[in-house]
């Protein structure tokens, strides 16, 4: 199995869906069908009680949000009137901020490094000026690791101001000049620095006009460190082991502003210019083609200057100074497209490169809007934070997220790397073109290229059943996440930049494409597809907020003769934290079903009548679709308009299906006998169901048992169907599920029951899978979660098949089929002895294939040897033995190994300082360490002791991942309150019969 999520699993692939013929058979009970065929509950959507009703609390809101304003406006005004500048440090947003206050807000005057007293107190730029265009020139030394930069920023100014605040980060401004438009300079009587808020402020001598253009021009110097973000150093090891130092740049969301002073949001885009100096024997990379190379007058040195930039934000700038090799190729359409790899693993650049061209081309078509750039790089960087990131022109990837080789790589890896290309591919429309105006709007950018990487990634590899795994990769994870009380609504107020590494997270991911999926269930392919196309079309080269894409869909639908309000709909899922869970009914023919919102931990549920604050009062527009015994291949669908429904199915009807393929963002409980059904039709005749409903009856049934919903026998009743279960996408929800419930019971007597049973469940899978590397992408996938399954199982013919392959591979050199090798090298470390282990060791640093690696990092995390574990604990923080980049991967593998799941805890909180000093400024790492250590826990004192570290603790933009692992720890231990002695006793009485009696 893999590993709990981490940021490079938390974000993986996505995909497409299929029949949409299921728009024009519906009935609805309350509303009726409009001319498109659209179910639209006309009534419950337009009636203003659902959520127009204001009451005097609300009223009071309004008018302080006006007054506020009122105060705001006037701010800004006394903030462009020269000479009183001073009168903006109380603190006021700009229009169209958040008015929340920012996480950290300044409780003393901010002060500036001088001591004065910095009179910009909003952590997001004043409007008055906005650049158009950057002339960057950096002189970065990788050997000393000095960096000077000269910058010329061409400004406007939107309002009169007498002052600019502009994003800089820990950078020694050395200079700084503006003039105007005839290149008359305008004195700078004060230049002001505040790192909190990483601004520089100058105060001018004259008032800059409004509409007028003028040009500052700074020099400044800064070190190049050895990071994960702003402009970093990186390094490899060539053939003979020679360290070659490589310089490149991570910058989104906020670390434009570490390499050169900028308006660093996403809103104030620019063109951009760069020359840039290197040595000889290197080359340097841009979003651009190079322009001219020529040698520096003073030195050895070359100087490469770049094509200037199209109108883009800063986060999306990027160059790198390396010595690489590359591959090339071209699309259809003439743009070039390469593949930046160090030498040695040149070679496993060629799959990436094929890929990159086909899905270009796919999107140009699919878009309707040309790639704008003459190339396309994508590039391997050895230390890197993300996965990929999506640099206009110039992706950068991590080298498993980039490089592939048939002969040793795993189609898990082969699949990382074609939905990470798809991925960032699709931003260079969705993210790029057309940009979120704030950060709040994130799941603009990442839900939809989330969406998009299943169908780039299903059109280059037809064969892979993306769309299927859909469910599993997109709506799965979000659907877990989003049922505890700590989630967010996927569109959230954001302002600085701790909180906008925050939502780098499974729910603007997952639950933006699942929304979006969900989406195309109901509108159709073809409409998704010519509403985005009007979006880009309309918003090319600028920003956008939701309501835009809103729009634009809406337009197209009204064009067709739809009228569906796909605001409203929408607004319900992006708006409000959380989904429904949908009871359902059937007697006599008739159904009742009715929605409330799911929370998973009973713990939190308050007064279920006080919404916790959502406006909308947690009640949603739900497309419910169902198929049943009566017709089973035929979806039908009726809205729940922010209501509950009722409706005739026939009296005839056996059993029901709910959330037809799991295309809709909710859950579904149904009585008794409606569970008992859907139990015997899997059971006696399972294919009568998709494989997407059978997963996602597994899926709901489970998680429901978790919530108390349910008992814990209807899911274990249900899975027992699984024996004649032969697919991937059912399989993967079942083991996830199953042997979450192992880790649950670990520490119990049930535990080795629930494994002998996992057991029972898998052996006739195990056989028929057996050892050879072949058959279907998911074959392949499935065989290999099998077989780690039956090695957890303790399946002993699994564990000498693994240990025997193992000796061989160790000794003989014999090469292990991609596809085993997980299972291969996880139960030789698990079973083998220190010389194993530190073989491994000695194969993770010599080898330069990026997936072989991985999996070494994940088999050494198995090791049962207290002292190998804590040594290789400690190797965690001595970033010559492990990068920072991979410390996450061992941490998290670590929890789950039963023998590491406290020293992982233990070490975390014991270097705490370190750690939060490699990784605090990265939410996503920092967030997900807390998630991984913590997530095996399961009783009340691991929580007290989980509590009482944190509560002393400043976790920084963790803060919502802890929140959220706390709540999982709740939600343990409530699991153990209500199943502990069900599921015990059923084991028991399950195992007791003889073999094949429920079949
Ligand atoms: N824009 C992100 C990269 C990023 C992540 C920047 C977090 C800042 C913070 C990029 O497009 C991305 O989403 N990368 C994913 C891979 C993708 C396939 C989900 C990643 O890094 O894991
Ligand atoms: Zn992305």
């Amino acid at each position: 199995m893999e590993g709990p999520m981490r940021m490079s699993d938390v974000l993986t692939n996505s995909q497409p869906h299929n029949n949409y013929n299921t728009l024009n058979n519906e009935e609805n009970s309350s509303g009726s069908p409009n001319e498109s065929g659209f179910m639209v509950n006309k009534r419950a959507m337009y009636e203003p009680g659902a959520v127009m009703v204001c009451s005097q609390k609300r009223a009071c809101c309004v008018v302080t949000l006006g007054f506020v304003a009122i105060i705001a406006v006037a701010l800004i005004v006394a903030f462009t009137k020269p000479g009183c500048p001073e009168a903006t440090y109380t603190g006021e947003p700009l229009p169209g901020q958040s008015i929340r206050p920012t996480s950290s807000p300044p409780t003393t005057p901010p002060t500036a490094t001088n001591g004065e007293l910095f009179p910009w107190t909003s952590v997001r730029l004043p409007t008055h000026v906005r650049p158009l265009h950057y002339d960057l020139s950096l002189h970065p030394n990788l050997t000393s690791r000095y960096v000077k930069g000269e910058l010329t920023i061409k400004l406007t100014a939107i309002e009169e101001t007498q002052q600019i605040v502009i994003h800089g980060h820990d950078l020694n401004v050395t200079s700084y000049k503006l003039h105007n438009k005839y290149e008359k300079p305008i004195g700078i009587s004060k230049f002001l620095e505040y790192p909190a808020h990483q601004q520089l402020y100058l105060k001018l001598d004259e008032i800059l006009r409004r509409g007028s253009n003028y040009t500052l021009r700074l020099s400044y110097e800064f070190t190049l460190k050895e990071g994960l973000e702003g402009f970093y150093l990186s390094s490899y090891k060539t053939a003979n082991g020679e360290k070659r130092y490589i310089a490149t740049t991570h910058f989104e969301p906020t670390a434009a502003r570490a390499a050169f002073p900028c308006f660093d949001e996403p809103q104030l885009k620019a063109k951009f210019h760069l020359s840039i100096y290197r040595e000889p024997h290197q080359f340097t990379l841009f979003n651009m083609p190079l322009q001219t190379s020529v040698k520096a007058e003073d030195s050895d040195l070359i100087l490469d200057q770049f094509q200037e930039s199209v109108e883009m934000s800063t986060y999306l700038v990027a160059f790198v100074v390396c010595d690489y090799d590359h591959v090339t190729n071209k699309t259809s359409n003439n743009v070039s497209v390469s593949v930046y790899a160090p030498p040695m693993m040149i070679s496993q650049a060629s799959y990436a490169l094929r890929m990159a061209t086909q899905i270009l081309d796919f999107y140009e078509s699919f878009f309707g809007v040309p790639y704008p750039l003459p190339k396309q790089d994508l590039i391997a960087i050895p230390d890197f934070g993300a996965g990929a990131m999506e640099n206009w022109g110039l992706i950068t990837y991590r080298e498993t997220a980039l490089m592939f080789d048939p002969n040793h790589t795993s189609s898990r890896a082969q699949q990382r790397v074609t939905v990470v290309i798809a991925h960032e591919l699709a931003h260079q429309w969705f993210g790029n073109l057309v940009t979120m105006a704030w950060w709040s709007d994130l799941w603009l950018n990442e839900g939809f290229a989330s969406f998009m990487e299943n169908l780039g990634t299903g059109v280059a590899e037809p064969g892979w059943a993306m769309q299927e795994q859909f469910i599993v990769e997109k709506m799965q994870p979000a659907l877990s996440l989003d049922a505890l009380l700590a989630s967010h609504p996927i569109s959230t107020p954001v302002d600085d930049p701790a909180q906008i590494e925050s939502i780098f997270d499974t729910i603007s991911y997952k639950k933006g494409a699942s929304i979006i999926g969900m989406l195309e269930s109901f509108i159709g392919q073809d409409m998704l597809k010519a509403g985005l196309r009007l979006y880009l079309e309309a918003h090319r080269y600028g920003n956008a907020a939701t309501d835009d894409l809103w729009e634009a869909l809406t337009r197209i639908l009204k064009k067709s003769g739809h009228n569906l309000d796909i605001k409203g709909i929408m607004d319900t899922w992006t708006l409000q934290a959380g989904f429904p869970l949908i009871s359902v009914g059937l007697e006599d023919g008739l159904v009742t079903a009715s929605q409330a919102r799911f929370l998973v931990c009973e713990e939190n549920v308050t007064d279920p009548n006080e919404p916790l604050n959502s406006t909308l009062g947690y009640k949603w527009h739900v497309p419910l679709t169902y198929v049943t015994s009566a017709n089973p291949k035929n979806e039908t669908m009726h809205w729940m308009n922010l209501t509950d429904v009722e409706f005739e199915v026939g009296k005839e009807v056996k059993w029901i299906k709910f959330n037809v393929g799991q295309r809709g963002f909710y859950r579904v409980t149904y009585d008794e006998g409606g569970w008992d059904a859907l139990i015997h039709v899997l059971q006696t005749e399972p294919h009568t169901l998709s494989p997407a409903d059978r997963a996602s009856l597994l899926d709901d049934a489970f998680t429901l048992v978790k919530a108390g919903t349910i008992n814990a026998t209807v899911a274990l009743n249900l899975s027992l169907y699984l024996k004649r279960e032969s697919l991937y996408i059912p399989w993967h929800t079942a083991l996830n599920h199953l042997f979450s419930w192992v880790q649950l019971l670990f520490n119990y007597s049930a535990h080795t029951l629930m494994l002998e049973y996992i057991h029972t469940l898998i052996l006739p899978h195990y056989e028929r899978v057996g050892w050879m590397d072949t058959g279907t992408h998911i074959e392949r996938l499935l065989r290999s979660e099998i077989l780690m399954a039956a090695v957890e199982c303790g399946n002993i013919q699994a564990i000498e098949e693994a240990q025997k392959r193992f000796a061989a591979w160790r000794n003989k050199n014999e090469s292990i089929p991609p596809n085993l090798r997980s299972v291969v090298y996880k139960t030789g470390v698990r079973y083998g002895t220190e010389e194993d282990w530190r073989h491994c060791w000695q194969v993770y640093n010599t080898s330069s294939i990026p997936s072989e690696k991985s999996l070494m990092l994940k088999a050494m995390a198995q090791t049962r040897d207290p002292w190998l574990m804590q040594q290789y604990l400690e190797y965690t923080l001595d970033g010559s033995k492990i990068r920072p980049q991979d410390v996450m991967i061992v941490l998290s593998e670590v929890s789950q190994n039963p023998g590491g799941r406290l020293s992982a805890w233990r070490m975390v909180r014991q270097h705490w300082t370190q750690i939060s000093q490699l990784f605090g400024h990265g939410s996503f790492t920092i967030g997900a360490i807390i998630k991984a250590v913590t997530s095996p826990f399961t009783s009340a004192f691991d929580l007290g002791e989980v509590e009482s570290f944190f509560s002393n603790v400043d976790v920084g933009p963790g803060e919502r991942a802890l929140a959220q692992a706390l709540e999982t720890i709740r939600l343990h231990i409530q699991w153990h309150e209500h199943n502990l002695d069900d599921v015990t006793q059923w084991l028991h009485q399950q195992l007791s019969q003889p073999e094949g009696r429920d079949e």
